[in-house]
C-alpha cells in the first residue's frame, strides 16, 4: 500500500490517526529541531514534520532530501500550532515515523511554484515539470470537467458522439494541410483533417439526427496565442434544421457550461450582421464588454480644404471619454501604435474638448464651427477626446477597431470578470483573394449561400451574403458554422465560384458529389474551439496554458522536440527522397 490517505485529505477530524502518505517533496524548511515539509500531490499539499526527538536517524535522513524527491511516509496527525487558513490540509501536520524514498530527483530547472522563475521555453521543454505547477495542473482537471459537461449536455439533447477518420484525402480549402506520406501506395499521401467537415456532412446524408464529436483538428497555419497547429473542436451537425435552431441549440449550450462550470448567467446574445459589425467595431469579433464604437462621419467631414478627408472614402469617429487632459505625449504614443505594421494605420486628427468648453485640435485650419459639427456627429462631451481616421472600406474601419480595442486595454475599460457573448451573422459567403486571383470561400465551400441571394453566384459573387455565423466571446471567436448546401447542383456553382474546373471537383470533391446524388437532408452544425472556451473561462493569456502538451509559436513540441528528422531506413518505406543539400 502506497499511500492510505492522499495528501490533499486530512482534517482536523483525523487528529491522532495513523496515516501513510505519498508524494513529491515540495518545499524544505529545514530548522535546528524541526524540519518542516510540503508534500505534494495530484490532490494537494500536507505538512510533513520531522523531530529529532522522536527519531534522530529519521531526521538526518530528512535532511538529504531535495526538492521534488518522490517520497513515501508514515506518521501521525496532529493539530498544528499555527495553521495556514489558505490550504485546505491547513490546520494539520503529519509527525513521520518512517520515511522511504521512492525516486530521486534532480534539482529542476525552474520552481515548481504558481509564479514560477521559469521561461516559456523552458517550462515547455520541461513540460511534465510545468504541469505539476498548480495552474496549468488545475486547468487540465478543469477542461477534463468542461469536457464532460459537454457530453453530458450534448447526449441529453439526443447528440450521439461519432468518430471521423485522421488519415483522410487532402482538400485544398481553407489552411495548409499536414501530410502523411502512405507507404503501401508509393507517391500517395493522407492529410490530417483540419476539420470533420464533409465526414460529418456525410453523416447526416448517412440518417444519422444530431452528431457531435470533442475532435483534434490540425492546420498548418502561422502560430498565435489563440491559435495551435492542432486544436480541439466541440464538432457538431445537425439534420432538418434551419439558421435559428442551431443558433439557439448552441447558445443555449454555452450559456449552460458557464452556469454550470463557473456559476455564470450570461445575458441573450445580440445578434450582428458582420458588415454592421466591422462599420461599428472595425472588426468581425467585437468585444462588446465595453461601449466605445466607430461613428462613420463622412457626410460632415468633407469641404473643409483638408485634403486627407476630402480624398477618403470614409471618415470616421472615436470618442475616449473623460481623457481630454491626455498629455501630448500620449497622444503621439497612440498614433503610433496605430501606424505600426500589424495595425497598418497612417495616423489619425485628433480633438480634445476641454472641460472649460475650449477646443483644441491637431489639425489648426478646422474652424470651431467645424468641430463643432463633428463633436456633436460622434455625441461627445466635454472632457472628451476625439480620434478621426480617414481611408476606405474596410481599412481604415479595422486600424479605428484596432485601437478601440488598445485604448481599452490601455485606459482599464474592459470590466474584469465580466463575459459578453454575440453572434455575427450575414457573412459574406465568398472574399477575393489578391494572391490566389480569384474567390475563395469565407467560412468553407459546403457554406449555403441565402436564398434570396443565389442568383448572384454567377454576376456578382461578391455581394452573395451566407447562412453562416459565428460565435464570438469577449472579443473572441469560439464558434463558427453554417447552414449547408444540401443540392448537388448548387454545390457544383459554388465550386464553380471557387475558380474550380470540372476535373478539380470530380478529383477533390467526387465522392462527397456522389453522396448527394442519393437523398440528402437539409442540414447545418457549428465547430467550437474548445481550447478557446477553456482559456476564456480560465482567462488564460494563451490557449497554451490549457494544452498539456502544445507546440510553441514556431510550431515545436519542445519537449519531445518535434518535428525531427526519420531515418533513411524510414524515408526510403516511405518512398521520399531528401536532397542532403543545405538551402
Ligand atoms: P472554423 O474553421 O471556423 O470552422 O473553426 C471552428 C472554431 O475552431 C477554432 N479554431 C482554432 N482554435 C485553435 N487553434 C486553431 N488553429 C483554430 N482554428 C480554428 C475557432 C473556430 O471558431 N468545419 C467548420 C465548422 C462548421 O462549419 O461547422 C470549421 O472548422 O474557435
Amino acid at each position: 500500500m502506497y499511500r492510505s490517505h492522499t495528501c490533499g485529505e486530512l482534517r482536523l477530524k483525523d487528529v491522532g490517526k495513523k496515516v501513510v502518505l505519498a508524494g513529491w517533496v515540495h518545499h524544505i524548511r529545514s530548522f535546528g529541531n524541526f524540519i518542516f515539509i510540503d508534500l505534494r500531490d495530484h490532490y494537494g499539499t500536507t505538512q510533513l514534520v520531522f523531530l529529532p526527538e522522536i527519531n534522530e536517524v529519521l531526521f538526518e535522513e530528512a535532511k538529504k532530501l531535495g526538492r521534488e524527491f518522490v517520497i513515501q511516509v508514515e506518521g501521525k496527525v496532529r493539530e498544528r500550532i499555527n495553521k495556514n487558513p489558505h490550504l485546505p490540509t491547513g490546520d494539520i501536520e503529519v509527525e513521520v515515523i518512517s520515511l522511504r524514498v521512492l525516486s530521486a530527483a534532480q534539482t529542476p530547472p525552474f520552481t515548481i511554484e504558481i509564479d514560477t522563475d521559469g521561461n516559456e521555453e523552458l517550462r515547455l521543454r520541461y513540460r511534465y515539470l510545468d504541469l505539476r505547477r498548480k495552474p496549468l495542473h488545475d486547468a487540465m482537471v478543469f477542461r477534463h470537467e468542461v469536457a464532460l459537461e459537454i457530453r453530458n449536455y450534448l447526449s441529453n439533447q439526443g447528440f450521439i458522439e461519432i468518430e471521423t477518420p485522421f488519415l483522410i484525402r487532402s482538400t485544398p480549402e481553407g489552411a495548409r494541410d499536414f501530410v502523411v506520406p502512405s507507404r503501401l501506395h508509393p507517391g500517395h499521401f493522407y492529410s490530417l483533417p483540419q476539420s470533420p467537415q464533409q465526414y460529418k456532412q456525410i453523416l447526416m446524408i448517412a440518417g444519422f439526427d444530431k452528431y457531435f464529436q470533442l475532435v483534434r483538428c490540425f492546420r498548418d497555419e502561422d502560430l498565435r496565442a489563440d491559435r495551435q497547429p492542432e486544436f480541439t473542436q466541440i464538432d457538431c451537425e445537425m439534420a432538418f434544421v434551419d439558421q435559428e435552431i442551431v443558433m439557439q441549440t448552441f447558445e443555449q449550450m454555452i450559456k449552460h457550461l458557464f452556469k454550470r462550470i463557473l456559476n455564470i448567467d450570461l445575458e441573450d446574445f445580440p445578434r450582428i450582421p458582420y458588415e454592421i459589425a466591422m462599420r461599428k467595431y472595425g472588426t468581425d469579433k467585437p468585444d462588446l464588454r465595453f461601449d466605445m464604437q466607430l461613428i462613420e462621419i463622412t457626410d460632415v467631414a468633407k469641404g473643409q480644404q483638408f485634403l486627407i478627408f476630402d480624398q477618403a472614402d470614409h471618415i470616421i469617429g472615436l470618442v475616449l471619454q473623460g481623457q481630454a487632459q491626455l498629455p501630448r505625449k500620449k497622444i503621439d504614443q497612440l498614433n503610433d501604435w496605430t501606424k505600426r505594421p500589424q495595425v497598418g494605420g497612417k495616423g489619425f486628427v485628433w480633438i480634445k474638448w476641454n472641460e472649460d468648453g475650449s477646443f483644441k485640435c491637431s489639425v489648426s485650419s478646422f474652424s470651431e464651427e467645424f468641430i463643432r459639427t463633428i463633436l456633436e456627429k460622434i455625441s461627445a462631451k466635454p472632457g472628451d477626446i476625439a480620434f478621426l481616421f480617414a481611408g476606405s472600406y474596410p481599412d481604415v474601419f479595422k486600424v479605428a477597431g484596432s485601437l478601440r480595442l488598445h485604448l481599452a486595454q490601455e485606459f482599464d475599460l474592459i470590466p474584469e470578470k465580466s463575459y459578453k457573448g454575440i453572434w455575427i451573422t450575414d457573412f459574406p459567403l465568398l472574399e477575393w483573394d489578391e494572391e490566389e486571383q480569384r474567390f475563395v470561400a469565407m467560412h468553407h465551400p459546403f457554406t449555403s449561400p441565402r436564398q434570396e441571394d443565389e442568383h448572384l453566384l454567377e454576376i456578382d459573387p461578391a455581394r452573395v451574403k451566407a447562412n453562416s455565423y459565428d460565435m464570438v466571446i469577449n472579443g473572441v471567436e469560439v464558434g463558427g458554422g453554417s447552414i449547408r448546401i444540401h443540392d448537388a447542383a448548387l454545390q457544383e456553382r459554388m465550386f464553380k465560384a471557387l475558380g474550380l474546373s470540372k476535373k478539380d471537383i470530380e478529383e477533390q470533391f467526387g465522392f462527397f458529389l456522389e453522396a448527394f446524388q442519393y437523398g440528402v437532408p437539409p442540414h447545418g452544425g457549428i465547430a467550437f474551439g474548445f481550447d478557446r472556451i477553456i482559456s476564456l473561462m480560465l482567462n488564460t493569456p494563451s490557449i497554451r496554458d490549457v494544452i498539456a502538451f502544445p507546440k510553441n509559436n514556431a510550431g515545436k513540441e519542445l519537449m519531445s522536440n518535434a518535428p525531427s528528422p526519420i531515418s533513411e531506413r524510414q524515408l526510403k518505406e516511405l518512398h521520399i527522397a531528401i536532397s542532403n543539400q543545405k538551402t
